[in-house]
């Protein structure tokens, strides 16, 4: 089998992040998102992998690299005539898949649990397509499946009135027959050639859609809170707490919990960090109250500041007596006190489409 991850799309509901930083890569725990899903189509013993990117994109490739340090090797495959829904993205990989069966996996979603059980199902029922489910408060957000009995009847691209308490996630087994299935479909009312209508076509056509419920949690990354849940989530599994030995720990620093802390990282005496966070290399903390679930990229500095379910990107530079909670700091942002002034107010200078809560 090979796998097939999405990282292309336009991430609008992630701007401003996405308009500097390609949304599979934004870091979960301290890592890319589109490495939890190369991890999971790994262990399932798959070692071909291409990836869909936008055209044009540069990035993603310079952090996953040709695979090999998966023992992997991938393969870019250029979305062409853009991001234009998940079925195209299919459609475009159909001469690299050829005549095999295939993992789709979209590249921001996560999961708790491992593939292999769905793809034994795929396998040993002889399906031509598995759809991995998983029980959602609003289905409204995803496609949901029609179900009657053990038999899925339909699939419905974010249903105003959902059909089950399901969604279906983003991570599907293909036979090549998936590929007739596209072949025809018309762009839906959000102008993309959606993959759920796809699956509708196959069920139509008498193929074998079997379906799966994912175990443990499951995790669409697509808004900017479910980054934070899913980095808590990410960081609950986190069983073992790793301190570089080159890490600088201050005698009466407090570290509570499982904590992960990069080499080259200062924590100051009266600086206390509760676990469970990741803090990259280079760090400084300096007075400042670090935690819970929260994950600082390398090169951040925070002093004073509390950083609570946070995620802080590269060189961010936090000098603050504030209580920063539920928040994303991009790359080199910079949040200050304001010095003291006759003059009243604060004082901004943000990027387009960012959200500041005051
Ligand atoms: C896409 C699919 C949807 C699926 C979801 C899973 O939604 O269209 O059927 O439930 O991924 O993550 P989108 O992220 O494009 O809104």
């Amino acid at each position: 089998m090979k796998a097939l991850i999405a990282a292309g799309g336009r991430a609008t509901r992630l701007r401003p992040i996405t308009h500097t930083t390609n949304k599979h890569l934004i870091p979960l725990a301290g890592k890319p998102l589109i490495e939890y899903a190369i991890e999971k189509i790994v262990a399932c013993g798959i070692t071909e992998i291409g990836i869909n990117v936008n055209q044009g994109e540069t990035e993603i490739q310079k952090v996953v690299g040709d695979g090999s340090r998966w023992n992997a090797r991938v393969t870019y495959l250029e979305q062409s005539g853009g991001a234009l829904g998940l079925a195209h993205v299919v459609g475009n990989a159909r001469t690299w898949i050829g005549n095999e069966s295939f993992i789709f996996y979209l590249g921001d979603n996560i999961i708790l649990g491992s593939i292999e059980h769905l793809a034994q199902k795929f396998v040993s029922e002889d399906l031509d397509c598995l759809l991995a489910l998983a029980r959602v408060q609003d289905p409204r957000a995803f496609g949901s499946p029609v179900l009657d009995g053990n038999r899925i009847t339909r699939v419905i691209e974010k249903p105003k009135d959902p059909p089950s308490p399901y969604a279906v996630t983003g991570i599907y087994f293909y036979k090549p027959c998936i590929f007739d299935a596209i072949d025809g479909l018309k762009p839906s009312d959000r102008g993309e050639y959606e993959i759920s209508d796809a699956h509708t076509r196959l069920i139509d056509a008498g193929k074998r859609v079997g379906f799966e419920e994912i175990t443990g949690w499951w995790k669409d990354t697509g808004r900017p809170d479910d980054l934070i849940e899913g980095n808590g989530l990410i960081l609950d599994g986190i069983s073992v707490s790793n301190i570089s030995p080159a890490a600088n720990i201050e005698s009466g620093a407090v570290i509570d919990g499982i904590v992960q802390i990069g080499a080259g990282t200062v924590i100051s005496k009266d600086s206390v960090i509760r676990g469970p966070v990741t803090i990259g290399e280079r760090c400084r903390i300096t007075s400042a109250v670090i935690g819970p679930h929260t994950s600082l990229s390398d090169d951040v500095m925070v002093d004073r500041a509390r950083v609570d379910r946070c995620i802080v990107m590269e060189e961010a530079s936090i000098r603050s007596e504030r209580h920063i909670i539920r928040s994303i700091i991009g790359k080199r942002v910079t949040i200050l006190d304001r010095e003291r002034s006759e003059e009243a107010g604060i004082h901004l200078l943000v990027g387009d489409q960012s959200l500041i809560e005051l």
